[in-house]
């Protein structure tokens, strides 16, 4: 097990990487009271894990279809639970499954009895590179996702490469766009690496993977570390996302994964970038090339030009002006205020005449 710990606003969140589930099990006190949020269906693909726990005492709150169930009305279950439970704020509350799970728990953790201690096991990648990292939590609330949610970190964060094995292809894909985005936005070494390691990553190879998700969570961590709130070097963590909010508009009758809608934003501010002469054509090429190495399958995906730009304006981060994280070099990450609208829309119609799904 490798551990490090990074700070953000005055916490100290401890990451503890891992082979097996029995390692989180076995980091877990036999002083203390845990009450488990999970997801239903990852627990019953670990049974193994679900007994360890129930040895461990844990009391355990399973959620089917978390997305959906990210709500108000589970959010008063939980409660309820705990209570019954008699949790109190020297307990702890721990939160296991992919991104729509950790975020709820940690709501809940930040409002029990006005906050109260809690852990993350993450088993999506999307969770453990993005969604457990960075201390925000959150519920969707009526069609808005994440409108009501706090800024709470976990104490420790648990990232086993064992729950990985039962994510799917697809699922996975998913989380790794958040890891292509952490690299452009770094460094062009650590793109080289993605590229260099790509097969073993796609195989899941244990060590191969844990080096690089630990990666990933370093960049991460060390942005959070600096801006918390947002004001500043963390909104380079939305590179590619204005334009995915756009996609995943254009695609809402038949949901998309976030993370290729993302990685198709990012192709897109990559080429934006190297059009407005901000990046030079071989980093473009480099980003495009690691890119490619990961065989996204975007077949399923509609590309509508006036949807996209429509929803880019009325994105909820856009004021009057459309903001976008461009590009000067790999690991240049800055903040364009677009001034002429008509010339993105027409780019957006270019990219996707050009575009090759
Ligand atoms: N807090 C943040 O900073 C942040 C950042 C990004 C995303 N998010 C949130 O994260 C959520 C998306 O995360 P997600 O993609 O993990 O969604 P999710 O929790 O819905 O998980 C996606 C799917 O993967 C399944 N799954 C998870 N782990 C598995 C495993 N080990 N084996 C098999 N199946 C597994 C889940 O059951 C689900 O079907 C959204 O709610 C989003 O708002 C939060």
């Amino acid at each position: 097990m490798r551990n490090l710990i990074f700070e953000a606003e005055s916490n100290s969140v401890s990451l503890n990487f891992l082979k097996e589930a029995s390692e989180v099990t076995n980091s877990l006190s036999d002083n203390v009271k845990y009450c488990v949020i999970a997801d239903a269906k990852v627990l019953s693909m670990h049974p193994s894990f679900k007994n360890q726990l129930l040895e461990k005492n844990c009391s355990i709150f399973e959620i089917n279809e978390p997305e959906k169930q990210k709500n108000i009305e589970t959010f008063s279950e939980i409660i309820a639970f705990m209570q019954k439970n008699n949790m109190n704020r020297n307990d702890c509350l721990i939160g296991f499954g992919g991104g729509a799970v950790t975020d709820l728990t940690g709501f809940v953790a930040s409002s029990y009895m006005r906050g109260i201690k809690y852990f993350q096991i993450p088993t999506s990648l999307l969770a453990q590179v993005d969604a457990s990292i960075g201390g925000k939590t959150g519920i969707n609330f009526g069609h808005i996702k994440n409108f009501v949610g706090s800024f709470y970190n976990p104490t420790q964060v648990f990232i086993c490469a064992a729950f990985l094995k039962t994510l799917n292809d697809q699922e996975f894909l998913n989380g790794f766009s958040e890891v292509i985005k952490h690299s452009i936005i770094t460094s062009k070494e650590s793109l080289e690496e993605l590229k260099s390691t790509s097969q073993k990553i796609l195989v899941k190879d244990t060590d191969t993977l844990l080096k690089c998700i630990e990666e990933s969570i370093q960049i991460k961590a060390q942005i959070v570390a600096e801006d918390f709130k947002e004001k500043g070097a963390r909104k380079y963590l939305n590179f590619g996302h204005t334009f995915a909010h756009g996609i995943e508009s254009a695609n809402h009758k038949d949901p998309i994964f976030h993370g290729h809608a993302v990685i198709i934003g990012m192709l897109m501010a990559l080429k934006y970038a190297k059009e407005l002469g901000f990046l030079p054509e071989d980093s473009y090429e480099l980003a495009r090339n690691a890119i490619d190495h990961f065989n996204y399958d975007f077949s399923n995906i509609e590309l509508d030009a006036e949807v996209i730009f429509e929803a880019m304006k009325s994105d909820k981060k856009n004021t009057e002006k459309i903001n976008l994280v461009l590009l000067k070099d790999i690991g240049c990450p800055f903040i364009y205020e677009e001034n002429s609208n008509e010339n993105l829309k027409q780019y957006i119609k270019k990219f996707i005449n050009e575009f090759e799904k």
